[in-house]
């Protein structure tokens, strides 16, 4: 990613270890992920039914819906579990300087 489409979205430091921490951007609410093999992040939206993903329960790669527990794999985005169907919207993510950014 180039600098010029990256922006800092949140302090490595401020995340939840283990777990996911919500964000917010303007009017999107961004799910980060602190996982064993990296940190990712997704919209904090459920395709099932527009669920807040950061209200749900994560573990190692995978957020649980929690309106209907449906899963997704954070990594890709991928559904894993009923009722979610459609993948979820994942975001690029770097680390520079302390700081997780996202492409923009
Ligand atoms: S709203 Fe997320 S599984 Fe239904």
């Amino acid at each position: 990613m180039s600098n010029t489409s990256c922006r800092d979205l949140i302090a490595v430091d401020e995340l939840e270890k283990n777990w996911v921490t919500r964000v917010e951007v303007g009017r999107k609410i961004i799910a980060v992920y602190d996982t064993p093999t990296g940190i990712y992040a997704s919209l904090a939206l459920c395709t099932h039914g527009g669920a807040d993903l950061c209200d749900g329960y994560f573990d190692d790669h995978v957020i649980e819906c929690p309106l209907h527990q449906g899963a997704f794999d954070v990594r890709d985005g991928q559904p894993i579990a009923a009722p979610a169907t459609r993948a979820m919207r994942t975001l690029q993510v770097r680390v520079r300087d302390g700081q997780v950014q996202i492409r923009i």
